[in-house]
């Protein structure tokens, strides 16, 4: 199922990767105290000075993973779980403050009636096998989605994971789940309908600022990069108000096999990518805090 991943090919000389990056499999490492930057492992892997303060993943290509070795999908989102718990470890690793998955979103359904429930028996017991040693780690976990779909043991174990992480400070772990951006914008929008319906607010009152705080990500900053991984080039209606200013990054590589050396080549682009906002390369040479405060 942990299939070792590959070791990057391409990585450019002196870049250090998050942990994974060497082994190719944190998930064989030993159990460490503690998670996050500064660590002494983290010595011998680079990061990018401009690291993305919110980072957002598409794992895509579990399915293909599975088929190529002739195994049942599910194997492949098994093996999808075990690259996303060595993607969390190494984010914290890296010092990224925030990171969202997509798990499940609300297309997902129409997937046949046997994998769905296989998901989410495997969400289920991701979340009872990982949520301890998430919070031990201080790793605070959220879920963006509509959950009235999920069974209510589900649920239940959601909301406990959540109260039980609220005051942990480390990496934000934000998991989508049965989540999608039309469902988000429009319950958004329902809030603050029914705010003017109450006499609460005035239509003009109506600001980017009021209608994202109904947004599902709300109080969160932006994501600064979105990757996807499986070769597809879209957004999947994943997060699609927050996307506005996300940089994009696509990649061949099967979501299984996205181990820490990958990321670090995905930190590293993003590192030498120019954020404009809008703005020219020539102001943001003079005042680039400006321009990311133009968000
Ligand atoms: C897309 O691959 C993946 C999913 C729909 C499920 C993602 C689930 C996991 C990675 C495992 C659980 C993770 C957590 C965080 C609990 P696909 O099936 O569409 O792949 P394909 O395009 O190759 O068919």
């Amino acid at each position: 199922m942990s299939e070792p991943a590959p070791l990057a090919r391409q990585r450019p000389a002196g870049l250090r990767a998050p942990s994974g990056c060497e082994s190719g499999d944190a998930g064989d490492e030993p159990p460490r105290e503690s998670w996050g930057r500064g660590r002494p492992e983290l010595a011998r892997c680079e990061v990018p000075d401009s690291l993305p303060r919110h980072l957002a993943i598409v794992m895509d290509g579990n399915g293909r993973w599975a088929h190529r070795r002739r195994k049942p999908r599910m194997e492949g989102h098994r093996a999808g779980a075990v690259a996303a718990r060595n993607c969390v470890r190494a984010c914290a690793d890296a010092g990224i403050e925030f990171l969202t998955l997509f798990a499940f979103s609300s297309e997902n359904w129409a997937r046949p009636a046997g994998e769905v429930s296989q998901l989410l028996s495997l969400f289920a017991e991701v979340l009872a096998r990982e949520s301890g040693k998430l919070a031990s780690n201080g790793v605070r976990l959220r879920f963006i989605g509509d959950r009235s779909a999920f069974p209510p043991s589900l649920r239940e174990k959601m909301d406990d994971v959540e109260e039980r992480t609220a005051g942990n400070r480390g990496l934000n772990l934000v998991i989508a789940a049965n989540y999608g951006g039309h469902w988000d914008i429009l319950s958004a929008a329902r809030r603050i309908a029914r705010a003017v319906e109450r006499g609460r607010m005035r239509p003009e009152e109506i600001d980017r600022t009021a209608f994202e705080s109904g947004l599902a990500l709300a109080g969160l900053p932006s994501p600064d990069l979105l990757i996807r991984t499986g070769g597809e080039q879209r957004i999947s209606n994943f997060l699609l108000w927050n996307l506005a200013y996300t940089e994009l990054y696509f990649v061949e590589t099967l979501w299984p096999e996205f181990d820490g050396a990958a990321l670090a080549l995905a930190l590293r682009e993003f590192g030498e990518r120019e954020r404009r906002f809008g703005r020219t390369s020539e102001q943001v040479a003079t005042a680039p805090s400006d321009a990311a405060g133009a968000r």
